[in-house]
């Protein structure tokens, strides 16, 4: 077993990575970390939890820590707010630990990668360059996480000339509190800061290469965001320009028939299909869909020719499995089989 720690473990990220981690095969919680006005106080004692499970028996009495306390274990989950996380994973990564952010504080420098395990593996190479004893490796934002696997799908076959995503984000995106209830029942925020730019960005920077540097892959890319009314999982429309010419019925098996490095490993926390398609027009639905592969399946539905562009088709991913802790423990779970860390 692998010791790890997670950072920022009261928060809506915090506690998916806590029940991930608490049963997980290859990893066990030795430190958890909040804030500094819960510092000594117990897990089980403190924590908002929102969660359909209970909390974990085995995280109940660990004591919380603040940060500028000791991180016992090589590896470390980040779930802080990027505003926190920047400079105390800078900080772990030169002192020699492996850091897998949620953060944005390090997505865009030039030697981290973004990876998201079916997709861009590869990028792995970029820590190499970091030049500290350890690294920081972050995972997508939340809205990018769900759409860039059907993507890969679809740039590996038919090619990408032009991408326009639209998106209907769930509230515990925007973390514990986020927005107040009186602000999103029975109403539609037509903007969410910086996501629109975060999805430009890290779509392009995925899908793109490493090789000494990140290629930006050169499809043009466009964006809208919305917070809607729903608890958990983000769905997204999707109106996609392709280099090759293909029919529904050919877009439909490109993406059932997606399988990546993480299912050839049999990762504990790879969906065995991360791809499922619906025929049905009326899916995928949140309350129907978000759980699919336990949290890190994407459904994709009501997939058709569009008048303009060649296909638009609807996206559903869980964002705080998918789309945050899920797809970071993913991340560890790769390197430490892919024998690529040291622990
Ligand atoms: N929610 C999502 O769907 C999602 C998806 C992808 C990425 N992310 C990213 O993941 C990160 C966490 O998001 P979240 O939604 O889980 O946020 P959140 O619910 O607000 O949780 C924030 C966590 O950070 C801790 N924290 C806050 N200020 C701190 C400080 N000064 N020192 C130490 N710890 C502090 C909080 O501890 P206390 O409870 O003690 O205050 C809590 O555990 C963010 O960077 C976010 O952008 C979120």
């Amino acid at each position: 077993m692998t010791e790890v720690s997670v950072l920022g473990a009261t928060g809506m990220v915090g506690q998916r990575f806590v029940s991930l981690l608490a049963n997980h095969p290859f990893f066990r919680i030795a430190a958890l970390f909040a804030s500094e006005k819960r510092k000594g106080l117990k897990y089980g004692e403190t924590v908002n939890w929102v969660l359909e499970e209970d909390i974990p028996e085995s995280v109940k009495n660990i004591e919380l820590r603040a940060l500028g306390e000791e991180v016992p274990t090589k590896i470390v989950f980040s779930a802080l707010p990027a505003s926190i996380a920047g400079g105390i994973e800078k900080e772990l990564a030169e002192n020699g630990h492996y850091v897998f952010s949620n953060a944005s504080a390090h997505r865009y420098d030039e030697f981290v990668p973004i990876i998201v395990p079916e997709v861009n593996p590869g990028h792995f190479e970029a820590v190499k360059y970091q030049n500290t004893k350890g690294f920081i490796i972050t995972n997508p934002n939340c809205s990018t996480a769900g759409i860039v696997i059907p993507l890969k799908a679809i740039k590996d076959t038919l090619g990408i000339k032009k991408l326009v995503v639209f998106t209907m984000q769930a509230v515990s995106g925007a973390g514990y509190p986020g927005v107040p209830s009186l602000g999103i029942i029975d109403n539609i925020i037509p903007h969410i800061e910086k996501e629109e730019d975060k999805i430009k960005t890290e779509t392009r920077k995925i899908l793109g290469d490493f090789s000494g540097k990140f290629e930006y892959a050169d499809f043009k890319v466009e964006a809208r965001c919305n917070r809607v009314p729903v608890r958990n999982g983000h769905t997204e429309v999707l109106f996609i320009e392709t280099d090759k010419k293909a029919d529904v019925s050919e877009l439909k098996e490109i993406l059932k028939n997606f399988s990546a490095l993480p299912q050839k490993l049999n990762l504990p926390t790879a969906p065995k299909n991360p791809i499922i398609v619906k025929d049905d027009k009326f899916r995928p639905q949140p309350v129907l869909d978000r759980n699919a592969g336990k949290g890190m399946a994407v459904t994709v539905g009501n997939i058709r020719k569009a008048d303009i562009f060649d296909f638009t088709l609807t996206v559903l991913s869980h964002n705080t499995i998918r789309g945050a802790a899920g797809g970071s423990v993913l991340n560890a779970e790769l390197f430490l089989k892919d024998g690529k860390l040291e622990v």
